[in-house]
């Protein structure tokens, strides 16, 4: 009788804990991935490409005011070395955020909500080869 009721304690703290969980990572982000395209397709793509690819050049050419080329944010550069929360913040806010003295031209988008933000982040890893996401979800989390 005691062990019953303490089994059924233990699964009803364990359901408890499970819908907590999937309860607060939900609330946090709503993420769209379709409107991540969308967003990304209508903001992004012209200078990072509708494909991600980027700039061909953008390792070592620069444009015509002399400001490095737009990276691929396709897995082929080093997009996934940075932190989910650092992607968010240059999407956000550019390169500013880092650098006060920043005159290039990755200048972020503060019209987007978070969660468009979050949205288009979760669009471009869509992208990427599963090998580079596996990795990159180990290293930071879904
Ligand atoms: C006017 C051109 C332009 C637009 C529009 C633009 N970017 Fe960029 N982006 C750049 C350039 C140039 C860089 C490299 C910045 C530097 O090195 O000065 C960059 C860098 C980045 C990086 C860092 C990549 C890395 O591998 O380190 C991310 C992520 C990024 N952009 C995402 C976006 C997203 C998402 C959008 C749309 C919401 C966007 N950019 C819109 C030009 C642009």
């Amino acid at each position: 009788m005691t062990n019953s009721r303490l089994s059924n304690l233990v699964i009803f703290f364990t359901l408890l804990l499970i819908y907590l969980s999937f309860n607060t990572s939900s609330n946090s982000k709503n993420i769209d991935l379709f409107k991540g395209m969308e967003l990304y397709n209508k903001n992004c793509a012209s200078c990072h490409m509708a494909n991600l690819a980027g700039n061909p050049d953008w390792k070592s050419g620069v444009d015509e005011d002399g400001q490095r080329l737009p990276p691929p944010l396709n897995g082929t550069g080093h997009t996934w070395h940075h932190s989910p929360d650092q992607l968010f913040q240059i999407i956000r806010y550019g390169y500013k955020k880092f650098d006060p003295n920043y005159k290039g031209k990755m200048l972020g988008n503060e019209d987007l909500s978070e969660d468009d933000v979050w949205s288009i982040l979760w669009y471009i890893k869509s992208i990427w080869p599963e090998e580079i996401r596996n990795k990159y979800n180990s290293y930071f989390g879904e």
